[in-house]
């Protein structure tokens, strides 16, 4: 069938498209229906339908004969180290997981967070939740103590898997101090905390509170799947929002699985027995739908990367690992692909590697630039398929559908609207725009089954951030434009987000933290364009009067608050004193035009800006540090 087809089949029937779609997962009771909309503009699926998600992704590929295959692949430059594990190892070793966490009192509806990195554990730990129906919430580990405090007090866990360390180039992450803090910090207790002894660094555990991830599953009974209903939530996934307190997503289990399976082989074509890569990690929702859960949905085999595109050992990792492990579709970010193109321009490292399983690259998580995707379609020879979607769909709102039909790719579009989704552009007032004319983006309700239901414990927020402005309507938060052929382009946020090598930012929160020193005024934080990482951070600071100390130094000092605040993720390294902030007369900042004067772009002041000359100040200053940059 052609993506039309399935297009208009899921236009004119959606009841049966994901009736048709639930059919091919396991439920211990099949659903009655697919779409629950008695509280419409909440929106739930599949709600009483029974089934668990780690029997989906681990038990029935066992039962089905699968259990020989590997599950996973762990491959990791960094600790030059290499691992297979088998559907039957995955069972085995999850059950044990889950028994002993079972053992400790975690049931059904009990929320954990999982502080790990890019090891096979932190998907068995995932799993072993899911299989109780506990309700996971993993934390990325570029994010500092007080992150984690944040999310251990919004979602208050019964308990806390860590490793206890990450490993960046160069840098062990010790996370046991991070972890230690955080629970200092937090209101919340956990009653317990599991830590993984990872060889490079062995962490103090504390007695009556922290238990050894080997010796606490010693002598106890595996777990078998626990039922849950499709509306159970199976994860919070935090993301950033516009200001310090990040949203926790929340996911329930029968849309997830039924959307991600549905997923597998329609996008992505994969099916049982392929190997599926997403160079990502497990504290993204990438990390969460493709690195962990879809491909094991789809019996498929995942890869688990620890490593970077560039620097372990070189540009080459990449191509190695999928020669190595013979990866038929690899999923990564836009930044990592320039990284590459930066270090080995010609390409000539992937040369050295045989790349016949590659069927194709996927590119999601910022814009994929016309000139990063015509380097990878010619170097790799290839289709490089740029999708968009958001934490909160978990899965794709727009792509080329791979598996159902080989649409051409328009370069600088995620192409076509995927089945569920409804995609309006739409103008301040919510009338749907022409095409070729930029607007809001915006999905009509109901979202398809995958996606958000709401955020954890916060219905209010939930409505205000995502129903009220367009009602009927889900704002994305992405501004963009459909063209004549239906091809969406998705060209910049409408809120203060920004994306700094693929990871989603709140200049709000940072904003917070730079307020937080005590010479400090008031600041802005925008963010400006880089040719690696898309965006980077830049923070604008007004000191108070009468402020005698060095102002070198207290944009030293916000650098590093914002790293320990915040976490090495922010990227934050650049701050910059100011006399005044460009504002409206009602005294907002205008962010938007500093970003633009800083990436050399055209703007037109707002007419209701307090003092123009303001923005002349910003220019200059911005010039004298070499904004805009050349090229
Ligand atoms: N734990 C702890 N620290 C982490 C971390 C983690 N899991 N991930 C990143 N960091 C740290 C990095 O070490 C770096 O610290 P530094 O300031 O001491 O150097 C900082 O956070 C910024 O990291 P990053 O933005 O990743 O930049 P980088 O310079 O280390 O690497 C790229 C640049 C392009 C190679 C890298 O950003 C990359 O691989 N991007 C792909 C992004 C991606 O997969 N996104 C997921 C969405 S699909
Ligand atoms: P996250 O929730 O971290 O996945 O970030 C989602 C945001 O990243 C989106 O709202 C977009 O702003 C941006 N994004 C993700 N994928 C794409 C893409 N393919 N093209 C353009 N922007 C994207």
């Amino acid at each position: 069938m052609a993506y039309k087809d399935t297009y208009e089949h899921w236009q004119r029937d959606p009841e049966g498209f994901w009736m048709e779609a639930a059919a091919q997962v396991d439920w211990v009771t099949p659903p009655s229906r697919a779409l629950f909309d008695e509280n419409a503009p909440l929106y739930e699926w599949f709600a009483d339908g029974v089934l668990n998600a780690c029997w989906n992704a681990v038990d029935r590929h066992v039962e089905a004969g699968r259990g020989d295959q590997l599950a996973i692949i762990h491959d990791s430059p960094i600790t030059h180290s290499y691992r297979g594990i088998t559907y039957r190892e995955l069972q085995s070793r999850v059950a044990g997981l889950a028994g002993a966490l079972r053992a400790k009192g975690i049931e059904k509806g009990d929320r954990v967070i999982i502080y790990m990195p890019m090891v096979p554990e932190a998907l068995e730990a995932m799993l072993a939740c899911a299989r109780l129906g506990a309700i996971h919430s993993v934390v990325f580990g570029g994010f500092a103590a007080h992150e984690l405090a944040v999310r251990i007090d919004d979602c208050t866990p019964k308990a806390i898997i860590a490793a206890s360390c990450g490993l960046e180039p160069g840098r062990v992450v010790h996370y046991k101090p991070l972890l230690d803090r955080a629970i200092d910090e937090a209101r919340h207790k956990p009653e317990f905390c599991v830590i993984f002894q990872r060889e490079q660094e062995v962490a103090q555990l504390i007695e009556g509170r922290d238990v050894a991830w080997h010796s606490f599953q010693f002598g106890v009974e595996p777990a078998d799947c626990v039922p849950v209903n499709g509306n159970h939530p199976q994860y919070i996934l935090y993301t950033s929002g516009t200001t310090g307190q990040p949203k926790g997503v929340v996911r329930h289990t029968g849309g997830h699985v039924v959307a991600l399976n549905w997923s597998m082989k329609n996008i992505y074509a994969i099916d049982a027995g392929d190997v599926f890569w997403a160079a990502s990690d497990v504290g993204w929702v990438v990390g969460h739908s493709y690195i962990c859960y879809a491909p094991l949905f789809a019996g498929a085999t995942t890869v688990v990367f620890e490593g970077k595109p560039v620097g372990t050992p070189d540009a080459g990792t990449f191509w190695r690992v999928i020669q190595n492990h013979k990866v038929k579709s690899f999923f990564t970010a836009p930044t990592a692909i320039r990284a590459v193109r930066r270090e080995d321009p010609e390409g000539e490292l992937i040369k050295d590697y045989n790349l016949r399983s590659l069927q194709a690259l996927f590119l999601a998580g910022e814009r994929a630039d016309p000139d990063t995707v015509a380097w990878a379609e010619e170097k790799l020879g290839v289709p490089v398929i740029d999708h968009w979607w958001q934490t909160e769909t978990g899965w794709a709102i727009a792509a080329s559908p791979f598996g159902i039909e080989k649409l051409p790719i328009k370069r600088g579009s995620p192409s076509v609207p995927m089945p569920g989704y409804d995609v309006q552009v739409l103008d301040e007032a919510g009338q749907p725009v022409p095409p070729g004319t930029l607007g809001a983006i915006t999905v009509r309700l109901p979202l398809p089954p995958g996606t958000l239901p709401g955020l954890w414990n916060a219905d209010d927020r939930f409505r205000k951030s995502y129903l009220t402005t367009y009602p009927g309507h889900y704002e994305t938060g992405d501004a963009g434009y459909l063209d004549e052929d239906g091809y969406l382009y998705i060209m910049a946020r409408t809120d203060d987000v920004i994306n700094v090598a693929g990871h989603r930012l709140s200049t709000g929160a940072m904003e917070e933290v730079l307020s937080g020193h005590p010479a400090v005024a008031e600041c802005a934080v925008i963010g400006v364009a880089d040719p690696l990482k898309g965006q980077m951070p830049m923070g604008f600071l007004c000191l108070k009067k009468g402020m005698t100390g060095d102002p070198g130094q207290v944009c030293k000092d916000v650098v590093r608050m914002v790293r320990d605040q915040i976490g090495p993720v922010a990227a934050f390294k650049t701050a910059i004193v100011v006399d005044r902030l460009p504002k409206t007369r009602s005294g907002k900042i205008l962010r938007a035009t500093m970003a633009k004067i800083a990436d050399g772009e055209d703007f037109k002041p707002p007419s209701t800006i307090d003092e123009p000359a303001v923005l002349d100040e910003i220019a200059q200053v911005l010039k004298s540090r070499g904004y805009p940059a050349a090229g």
